[in-house]
């Protein structure tokens, strides 16, 4: 191990350090000596005979010492190296390592101590007790904390022992070597600058430790510092901005984007949660944040209308608190989720049917809430009504008429408009409206006929409805509500409404005289209708009233004289042959037709052979010839009828007498003077006795009175002569106006009060029932006339309940 340079000089210092004093020899030479190697001549030292050496057996003792460090050579006397003699094995930290030994010699037996100092030579290096020294530092330490490292140790003592510590060069740590009390020294680190372990998580150096031999030896080690983490990073997000785009109504649980931010550091201090800066309520609902993996998803629908960029603020924090924030900008991108919405404006429900084309009626506002083409809305009406949409201002529309509306063919239009957006695919919505055209009085009434035939019996009831006319107006309520007149004319030179009514609600004509075919045959009026209107419209029709004849004339016969001038006298020539013409009887009847149509009849004759009449000439002519035996005096007895249903006749009496000459007919007077007039002539009697009596009778009655009355207080008799009008019905009215009855004529008028139907309600004769078909009587008889009338047909015609007049 040493090499012979260190040999050589070890020899040159043993022999500068031979010590030759007398008693205790010392010997010094270094350590570490080649086995072999001289260290001494101790015979010559101790001045020993060489030679005798062996024989004296000379040996060295090493005092007990299991070692044996050097031999001494016989032959020589040179102590040389026994084995190896390490200075730090046998003395260790000593600072000077002397070893006692003795020489033995014998014959004689002497002793002599020598000392062998050993010397330190630098043979050991500094030595560190690991091969590394471990420190975890907090990446917070300050600048100039100080850390203290192990010191090194080297075996060799002294100058050869450590001397000093170097560094290996690094921008963290100074050494600052110290010394202790008992001179070593050792080293610290001191920080010069922090240390950051995101940038560095472990600083190694290598420590060297130098002793001062020569040459120097050295060792060194490994400093291994751990970066400790200190939580001084934030978390940093990867963009400070998100920009993402999203369609609105995505569906929940879309991920809109996922933030991340990391943190240097470690552990905790590293470990990054999520959450939501401050959001407002709606937008918490909308949007989750994974606190973990940062990952935003939808809660809820986003709504472009609502909100067309939505900003989330967005926070990072470590473990320790630290955070930091960033933003996600969402850009909505619009769908067309809105269908466009209609509203109608001041529309008009009611038009007036005379509305012009053009006129405006309503005002349409359509609205979409949507964006760009989705929001574009176009609108429109269906075809085929009269109504069209004028684009106006922006989204507004007018609707108006395009043509004549007429309510009488259509009454109520359901619009349906329609407006559609641009969007893809296109929503639209629709919306009626309800147009009602209102009326206006532009139809007149109108009859069912050009015009109205009415046939009616004479001596028809007063007020029996003769025929009914009917017309119809398409108008609405009033404007279409018919009320009938009758215009005022003159029939006869009398105005029409003597003889009709006309209810003015139903169109029924009424009589209201009783008819005489024989004073008129038919006459024409003018029936007007009339709406309710304003202006009212109107029109008129004629209605022809036809009169039918009936049987209610007897025949009249003109000659004989009816007036029964008895002495009217046929003569009848006695030489008159058959056949031959002897008088004529002259009828008339005031009817018509059949009833006109008159018949003869002989129904009594003095000789019923004699005479014959013939049944529609009414021409009397002889049967037979006369013959001398005939009388002279022939009364005939003749009924003339007429053919109606019943038939009516009349007699008359004719007086025939046969003669050739007027001077043959002397009992003429006896033929007026017949027993009938003797009969008149008794009853003539009777009536004057009758008069005569029932006269002074009341003139006795009057007298009596007279007296009474002025014995008597007038009170009895007041108040009792007034004949009460009250008998009048209490919902009495008079009715007045043309076409319409008066109360002039002689019956009642009754209006239902309430109602305009007004029912002509006649008051009838309380013997109507009986009364005659002969209306016509304007016989102001007297009390003699009445007693002649006795006979029976007389007395049948003379009860007359009604006149009109
Ligand atoms: C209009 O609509 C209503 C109900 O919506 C319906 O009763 C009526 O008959 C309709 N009228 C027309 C003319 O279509
Ligand atoms: C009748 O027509 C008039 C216009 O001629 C109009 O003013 C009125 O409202 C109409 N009456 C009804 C009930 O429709
Ligand atoms: C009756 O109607 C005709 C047309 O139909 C008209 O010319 C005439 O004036 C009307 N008469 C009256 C009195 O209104």
């Amino acid at each position: 191990m040493f090499c012979s340079a260190v040999e050589m000089f070890g020899l040159l210092f043993f022999v500068l350090m031979a010590h030759t004093a007398y008693g205790d020899v010392s010997y010094s030479f270094p350590e570490e000596m080649k086995r072999g190697s001289v260290i001494g001549n101790i015979a010559k030292d101790l001045g020993l005979d060489v030679n005798r050496l062996s024989i004296r057996e000379v040996r060295i003792d090493n005092e007990g010492n299991r070692k044996r460090f050097c031999d001494i050579n016989l032959n020589t006397g040179e102590l040389t190296v026994a084995e190896r003699i390490d200075r730090e094995e046998i003395c260790g930290k000593k600072a000077s390592c002397v070893i006692k030994q003795e020489l033995v010699l014998e014959n004689p037996l002497e002793l002599h101590r020598f000392i062998l100092n050993v010397e330190d030579i630098n043979d050991n290096s500094p030595q560190f007790k690991q091969s590394v020294i471990k420190f975890e530092i907090r990446e917070s330490a300050v600048k100039g904390s100080r850390y203290l490292l192990d010191e090194a140790h080297d075996a060799d003592i002294a100058i050869n022992s450590v001397q000093s510590y170097t560094l290996q060069n690094n921008e963290h740590f100074l050494l600052n070597v110290l010394t202790k009390a008992n001179g070593r020294k050792y080293g610290e680190l001191v920080l010069n600058k922090e240390l950051d372990r995101e940038q560095q998580k472990e600083v190694t150096l290598i420590l060297t430790a130098v002793d001062g031999g020569t040459p120097p030896r050295s060792g060194t080690v490994a400093i291994h510092v751990t970066v400790l983490d200190a939580n001084d990073n934030a978390p940093v997000f990867s963009q400070a901005v998100y920009k993402v785009s999203l369609p609105e109504n995505s569906p929940v649980d879309t991920v809109v984007v996922t933030v991340s931010a990391t943190d240097a550091d470690e552990g905790q201090n590293g470990e990054v949660t999520y959450e939501f800066g401050h959001l407002s309520e709606r937008l918490m609902d909308i949007f989750s944040l994974d606190s973990l993996s940062g990952e935003i998803k939808l809660t809820g629908l986003i709504d472009y209308e609502e909100e067309s960029l939505i900003e989330l603020p967005i926070q990072a924090k470590d473990g320790q608190g630290l955070a930091s924030h960033c933003t996600v900008l969402i850009d909505v991108i619009d769908v067309n989720d809105n269908a466009p919405t209609i509203m109608t404006k001041s529309v008009k429900i009611l038009i007036p049917e005379n509305a012009f084309p053009g006129t405006e009626v309503g005002i349409i506002n359509v609205q979409d809430r949507d964006s760009e083409n989705n929001g574009q809305v176009r609108c429109s009406i269906q075809q085929n009504v009269p109504f069209k949409l004028v684009p106006s201002i922006k989204n507004y529309y007018s609707l108006v008429t395009t043509g004549e509306l007429d309510r009488e063919l259509l009454s109520d239009y359901n619009l349906t408009i329609t407006a559609t957006d641009e969007g893809s695919p296109p929503l639209s919505s629709t919306k009626n409206l309800h147009l009602t055209v209102a009326d206006v009085n532009d139809n007149p009434p109108v009859f069912q006929e050009h015009n109205y035939r009415a046939h009616v019996q004479e001596n028809n009831k007063p007020g029996s409805s003769i025929c009914s006319v009917s017309a119809t107006d398409p108008d609405w309520r009033q404007n279409g509500t018919v009320v009938y007149s009758l215009l005022s004319s003159d029939v006869n030179g009398a105005p029409v409404s003597s003889f009709l009514s006309i209810n003015g609600d139903t169109g029924v004509i009424h009589a209201v005289r009783s008819f005489d075919y024989e004073q008129l045959k038919s006459f024409k009026v003018l029936v007007l209708a009339r709406d309710n209107g304003s202006p009212p419209l109107s029109s008129n029709v004629s209605v022809s009233v036809f009169i039918s004849d009936e049987n209610d004339n007897s025949p009249q016969i003109l000659y004989p004289s009816p007036e029964g001038n008895s002495f009217m006298t046929e003569m009848v020539p006695k030489a008159a042959q058959a056949g031959s013409l002897v008088s004529k009887v002259i009828a008339v009847d005031a009817d018509s037709g059949q009833n006109a149509w008159l018949s003869y009849h002989i129904i009594k004759a003095t000789d019923p052979g004699l005479f014959t009449i013939g049944v529609h000439s009414g021409e009397i002519r002889t049967q037979r010839d006369i013959s001398e035996s005939d009388s002279m005096k022939q009364n005939l007895i003749v009924s003339v009828r007429d053919n109606g249903q019943p038939s009516l006749s009349a007699t008359c009496a004719l007086y025939l007498l046969i003669s050739d000459n007027l001077a043959e007919v002397p009992e003429l007077k006896d033929m007026s003077h017949d027993e009938s007039s003797s009969k008149l002539t008794f009853y003539l009697i009777i009536a004057l006795v009758s008069v005569s009596t029932f006269f002074l009778t009341f003139i006795i009655i009057i007298l009596a009175v007279r007296f009474c009355r002025r014995r008597k207080p007038r009170l009895l008799f007041d108040g009792a002569v007034a004949i009460p009008s009250a008998y009048l019905p209490p919902n009495y009215a008079e009715v007045e106006g043309a076409g319409t009855l008066r109360s002039t004529y002689n019956y009642d008028a009754y209006l239902t009060t309430g109602s305009r139907t007004s029912d002509f309600k006649f008051v009838r004769s309380y013997n109507e029932g009986t009364l005659t078909t002969d209306l016509t009587l304007k016989k102001t008889q007297s009390a003699v006339d009445d007693l002649e009338g006795l006979d029976a047909e007389m007395s049948d015609s003379f009860q007359v309940g009604l006149f009109i007049y």
